[in-house]
């Protein structure tokens, strides 16, 4: 049986709508970004030259890096203007107050 990955890293209460919230479950930081009722996890770790992202601009679906305006599209963390370039992602989701990310600890 494959087993869970799924691990709470935030009380839901915390999220304000288009606002970067950084987690560091095993110490690895990613944020949380809240976009209507859903929440998308990024790793906070720009793929350009590994600037943190927590400052960056949310627009809609997109987070604008703080250090040189990279702008990825937190859906699937693609660099728009060079799709095959990514923020590594997770999936998350809401169960009883907290904010569930699916994280085994590993990094691409
Ligand atoms: S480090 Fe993010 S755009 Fe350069």
């Amino acid at each position: 049986m494959p087993v869970s990955t799924w691990i709470a890293v935030a009380e839901t209460a915390r999220l304000q709508e288009g606002v970067p919230l950084l987690v560091k479950p095993k110490g690895i930081g990613i944020l949380l970004i809240k976009r209507g009722a859903e929440i998308f996890a990024v790793r906070n770790k720009c793929p350009h030259m590994a600037c943190p992202m927590e400052q960056g601009e949310v627009d809609e679906f997109e987070l604008t890096c703080p250090c040189h305006g990279w702008v990825f599209d937190i859906r699937d963390g693609a660099f728009v203007r060079a799709p095959e370039i990514k923020v590594e992602t997770y999936a998350a989701k809401v169960e009883g107050g907290d904010v569930l990310i699916d994280f085994d600890g590993e990094t691409g």
